[in-house]
Order: C-alpha cells, then sequence, then structure tokens
C-alpha cells in the first residue's frame, strides 16, 4: 500500500512546502506527500517567495502548492507526521487523540541528528541565507527519509 508523509511546520508557507518538494523529488508516484501548518493564517496561499526561489535553484516547482491548516483528520491519512520543531511537535502532539497518532509524529531533523531533538529555524523574518541553510538541512533529512521508505 502507498505510503502517506505529511511535513507540518507553523504557517506552511516556508518551511514545510519545500520539505514537501524536496521529499517528493526523492520519491517515485506511489508515496502521497503533502504539508500543513499548525496556524491557519496563512491558508490558500502560495508558498513564500524565497522558498519558491531556493527550491528553484535547485531545480524543484513549488508553485502548485496552497497552504492549508493540519487538521485532526490528518492522523488518520497520514502514515509518518514530520514536523519542523519542536514548538510545532507539541501542538500537533496536543491534537493526537491516541498513541497510535502520537507514534506518527516525529522532528523531521531526527534523521540526522537522533535524540538531539534540532528545530529547523523559522526562517521566515530572517534573511535569504537562512532559507539556503534550511534547505540544506532539510535535503539531507529527505534524501534519510526517502532512503528509508524506498528501502524499507
Ligand atoms: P513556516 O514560517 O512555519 O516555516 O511556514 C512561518 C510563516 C509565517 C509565519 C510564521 C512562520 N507567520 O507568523 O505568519
Amino acid at each position: 500500500m502507498s505510503k502517506k508523509i505529511l511535513l507540518v511546520c507553523l504557517g506552511n508557507i516556508c518551511r514545510s512546502p519545500l520539505a514537501e518538494g524536496i521529499l517528493l523529488s526523492k520519491l517515485n508516484d506511489t508515496f502521497h506527500i503533502d504539508s500543513a501548518g499548525t496556524g491557519g493564517w496563512h491558508a490558500g496561499e502560495l508558498p513564500d517567495k524565497r522558498s519558491i526561489q531556493i527550491a528553484q535553484k535547485y531545480g524543484i516547482d513549488i508553485t502548485q502548492q496552497r497552504a492549508r491548516k493540519f487538521q485532526k483528520e490528518d492522523f488518520d491519512i497520514f502514515d509518518y507526521i514530520f514536523v519542523m520543531d519542536n514548538q510545532n511537535y507539541k501542538d500537533v502532539i496536543n491534537l493526537a487523540s491516541n498513541e497510535t497518532h502520537q507514534n506518527k509524529v516525529q522532528l523531521i531533523l531526527e534523521e540526522i541528528f537522533p535524540g538531539e531533538r534540532v528545530d529547523v529555524p523559522d526562517p521566515y523574518y530572517g534573511s535569504e541565507d537562512g532559507f539556503e541553510k534550511v534547505f540544506k538541512m532539510l535535503d539531507e533529512a529527505c534524501d534519510s527519509i526517502a532512503k528509508k521508505l524506498l528501502n524499507p
């Protein structure tokens, strides 16, 4: 059965759209990949211009994405829920109604820094440089996720 993976950040316009685009580029179309934000302020919007630009620089088009808010139903739809930071983790876990739901949630950088509970820094209020750094972190983490999913 095809695996479903959800990437989650706060606004669903900077980090998780990038993670969605990067992971999609590393997997085949038997996987279902989506992203969402714990907050709904940007619902319906395109990803942030700076995320679109950095993705484009590395050959990834994320302009078909539109922001949406994370919903409780996502726990039933998705097999894996990767969150960008510790606050996202708390916010998503708070919506979980059982252990099966909770066990689906993981900090994305646990993939490359196991046990360290490292955040993908929010680049929204920072410089362009922040987006490059975030792209590289996510690229490394998504490499690891894709390898595991492709060779279970
Ligand atoms: P993201 O970044 O969580 O990576 O999408 C943010 C985008 C927007 C806001 C915060 C973070 N905001 O407060 O509007």
